[in-house]
């Protein structure tokens, strides 16, 4: 199969790519545009680690095939820190201690992030339900939990993105 040129913005820059059109977006990603933040798991949609924005919305980046990706508007992890700046679920995963390892984390940040910016509230279940596509081996939760309620107060308080 012939390579294919993805066009597409990544954290607000035009990039491209040439790669098989059936290249996981996950690999373009880490390997052709070296933003690593963005994790492999298990490869098959069931944990993640892989995911990014795409055109606003979660996507497995593991599940798409750089040919899907054309054209769209992609976040990775590095999107949410422009210049080194952590943003707000970031910075609460930081000060709440909702990361070990990190597998998990850009991935689980970005979920809620997308919580976070769609107006969720501190309610443990909504947030464990908007979060339930990630999983984490290390935390128990607990502390990712009160990491997104913590997201929650400071967008209250017009420290949120
Ligand atoms: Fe994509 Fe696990 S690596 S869901
Ligand atoms: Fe290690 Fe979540 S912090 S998998």
């Amino acid at each position: 199969m012939s390579d294919h040129v993805l066009r597409c913005r990544v954290n607000g820059e035009d990039r491209e790519a040439s790669c098989p059109p059936i290249r996981r977006l996950l690999d373009v990603l880490r390997d052709e545009f070296r933003l690593t933040g963005t994790k492999y798991g298990c490869g098959e949609g069931e944990c993640g680690a892989c995911s990014v924005l795409i055109d606003g919305e979660l996507a497995l980046s593991c599940l798409v095939p750089a040919c899907q990706a054309e054209g769209a508007e992609i976040t990775t992890i590095e999107g949410l820190a422009p210049e080194g700046m952590l943003g707000p679920v970031q910075q609460a995963f930081l000060e709440h201690g909702g990361a070990q390892c990190g597998i998990c984390t850009p991935g689980m940040v970005l979920a809620a992030e997308v919580y976070v910016r769609g107006g969720g509230g501190a309610d443990p279940d909504r947030i464990r339900e908007a979060l339930e596509g990630n999983l984490c081996r290390c935390t128990g939760y607990t502390r990712i939990l009160e990491s997104v309620v913590a997201a929650v107060a400071a967008r209250a308080s017009g420290g949120g993105s």
